[in-house]
């Protein structure tokens, strides 16, 4: 089997880190990879946790002498370190091969957004022109392209738009406490009127309602009630009434698909709402061709082997294509699959998928298989 000599990883204690992590181990990753070294900001020195091929002791991930020895790192620390670490260290001539989960240096014409089930053609390419830097996409992205893959090998997309339902794993592990305390504290301020037999709904509304108006709810973190709401921009202001998430669903995967010079036009609104670890999307497709919908759906199914098409009744998809049947799988559940009444080349489909596993860990991961076969 060819390995991958010294492989850094810094973020593995983090959320999509240690879901990457844990995806290694269970497929045995580790055994294809020769030294994996483990490094902390915060903690270097301490011994780590005991894994096959890996160093006792924790490096230090602001050490760029040591970083430079290493041939793959994996960062899963997030854009400020990437920021901090990524340009002095490839200044020193470092020229080893760097995955990274986050967004810094995705649209850079010297990275690849990796989605390898749909453009293991491109990556493999830019590999052989001697590009370095693989880069996980956006959640939502990777999500959607997994979905509609079909689609886009039979070049049936003509525009999409895209309302996604994002889970609050997207915005951090912290922010996923705070709704938990969120939920907490509005069932508290709820509980008296609740356990009175005679109160009124309309009561018990209103006295939540001005709670979540007031400043008493916890919000540090996420800055606004997401318990009993939802929350309509992701990301920063672009400033033209879109948010930077809604951008990457154009821009990102025209990349991925390697159509920067004729892309296939995306417009989406992205919205925060309270469930935990699974994005949902629901997608208007005008297609270039007037397929029926048995053959759409066997387009969708065959397309790669996470696909579970859920069939569009009631019954089953409110008992599988939600985010508490997908959470912690690989499956990309895809169901509502029909036309519509604006005319049969237009269609709808909803689809759910995990946002810390095809939406951010599974990429990196495969990328690394990739890297140790040609090493
Ligand atoms: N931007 C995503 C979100 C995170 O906030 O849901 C995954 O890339």
């Amino acid at each position: 089997m060819k390995k991958v000599k010294r492989l850094g990883f810094v973020g593995w204690r983090g959320m999509v880190g240690s879901v990457l992590l844990g995806r290694m181990q269970e497929e045995g990753d580790l055994d294809y990879v020769e030294e994996l070294v483990l490094y902390s900001t915060s903690q270097a020195g301490q011994p780590g946790p005991e894994l096959a091929n890996t160093q006792p002791l924790l490096a230090d991930a602001m050490d760029l002498d040591s970083l430079s020895t290493l041939d793959v790192i994996i960062s899963c620390q997030g854009g400020d370190y990437t920021q901090k670490v990524y340009a002095p260290l490839r200044d020193m001539g470092w020229q080893g091969y760097w995955l990274d989960a986050a967004s810094t240096l995705r649209m850079n014409n010297s990275s690849t957004i990796i989605l390898d089930p749909l453009n293991q053609s491109i990556i493999k390419e830019n590999l052989a022109n001697g590009q370095r830097d693989f880069i996980g996409g956006n959640c939502t992205v990777s999500l959607m392209l997994m979905a509609l893959h079909g689609l886009f090998k039979e070049n049936l997309v003509e525009w999409i738009t895209a309302m996604t339902y994002q889970a609050i794993s997207g915005g951090g592990a912290q922010q996923m406490r705070e709704l938990l305390i969120q939920m907490g504290e509005i069932h508290e301020h709820a509980t008296p009127l609740l356990r009175l037999q005679e109160s009124s709904i309309l009561d018990i509304d209103s006295r939540i309602n001005e709670y979540l108006n007031s400043d008493a709810l916890t919000t540090g973190t996420i800055g606004y009630p997401l318990a009993n709401n939802l929350l309509p921009w992701i990301d920063i202001d672009l400033d033209n009434g879109t948010s930077r998430e809604e951008w990457k669903g154009h821009a990102e995967t025209n990349k991925i698909l390697g159509r920067e010079d004729n892309p296939i036009p995306i417009e989406s609104t992205c919205v925060r709402v309270g469930t935990f670890r699974c994005h949902s999307q629901a997608f208007t497709i005008a297609l270039s061709q007037d397929v029926g919908v048995d053959d759409l759906t066997d387009i969708i199914e065959q397309a790669n082997q996470w696909v579970k098409v859920i069939p569009n009744n009631r019954q089953n998809t409110l008992q599988s294509l939600t985010p508490v049947a997908v959470s912690g799988s690989m499956d990309i559940a895809v169901g509502k699959i029909r036309k519509t009444a604006f005319n049969s080349k237009i269609m709808t489909i909803f689809t759910v998928g995990d946002q810390l596993l095809w939406g951010a860990a599974e990429p990196l991961r495969r990328m690394l298989g990739i890297l140790a076969e040609r090493s």
